[in-house]
């Protein structure tokens, strides 16, 4: 992705030249996060949506297709630290965040992902597979009434990813699919901590819309690379599948073998 690659940092440069330009910096302080020492070996790739747009369904596809070409691959969850998930689920259950701490939450425990997991195995030459990365943050805390300079201000240490896939769904349809799989919203997925309705299904819409809005400005201005996902599971797969490849081949991997690709969006043979 020919797109800044550290975030918060305003110049146009490659994933891989900019990691290449951090080398110097590892120097001086090898483990933080702020000083990486040299994650080029690896690739980022981050999936972004509203939850229900299929995110995780298209990552396990992606992560599967990898692992067979005989890629190292790590993959990562939003709010999976172990460090802090027992805190943030029990502000969550009580309903004791407000939007900055909700944000700061989630910023803790995106950073001891970063430097404990994401950033080492860059280093090692890991695909580092992101479901929801640092434009999460963006779109919710600033749709939560975080200031959007503060919110991008604290993920600034963390690198672009080489691929973000924004998977791009109504709303509708969105819920409709979560509600095939259980019963009920989740508080704070239907926005409820906003007032935004008494309603969970009406806070949903509203809520998300309004997420919806955000990722659509950060497609422009974090070049995103949104993903019809109003379609069947194996076209978009196809599709994220062939961006992955192009990735390959722009920044240097050129191992992999195209037959898996070509083979998975074929008719399969009537028995
Ligand atoms: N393209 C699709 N069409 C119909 N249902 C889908 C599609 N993609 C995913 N699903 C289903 O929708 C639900 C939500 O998908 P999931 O991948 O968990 O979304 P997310 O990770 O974005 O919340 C799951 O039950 C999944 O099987
Ligand atoms: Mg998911």
């Amino acid at each position: 992705m020919d797109k800044t690659t550290h975030a918060g940092d305003g110049e146009a440069r490659s994933g891989r030249a900019a990691r290449k330009g951090m080398r110097s910096r590892a120097k001086l302080s090898p483990r933080r996060a702020s000083a990486v020492s040299d994650p080029s070996a690896g690739r980022l790739i981050a999936v972004e949506g509203v939850d229900g747009s299929g995110k995780s369904t298209q990552l396990h596809l992606l992560e599967q297709w990898l692992r067979h070409q005989n890629l190292k691959v790590f993959k990562t969850d939003w709010n999976s630290s172990e460090t802090v998930k027992q805190i943030t689920s029990r502000g969550k259950k009580k309903g004791l965040l407000t939007p900055t701490t909700f944000s700061l939450l989630h910023a803790t425990d995106f950073a001891d992902r970063y430097e404990r997991n994401i950033l080492p195995l860059l280093e090692a030459g890991y695909f580092v597979l992101a479901d929801r990365y640092i434009f999460t943050a963006y779109a919710r805390d600033i749709v939560r009434g975080c200031h959007p300079g503060w919110v991008k201000k604290i993920y600034s240490y963390a690198l672009k990813p080489d691929l973000t896939f924004y998977f791009r769904v109504p709303v509708d349809i969105a819920v409709s699919r979560i509600l095939m799989g259980r019963p009920k919203l989740k508080y704070y997925e239907a926005g409820m901590d906003m007032n935004l309705s008494n309603d969970p299904y009406e806070s949903y819409r509203i809520f998300q819309g309004r997420i919806v809005e955000q990722y659509e400005s950060l497609v422009e201005s974090e070049g995103l690379v949104a993903i019809d996902a109003n379609r069947g599971i194996e076209e978009q797969q196809v599709e994220v599948r062939e961006r992955v490849m192009k990735l390959l081949g722009e920044k240097g991997i050129g191992a992999m073998k195209t037959e898996a690709l070509q083979e998975y969006g074929k008719p399969r043979p009537r028995a």
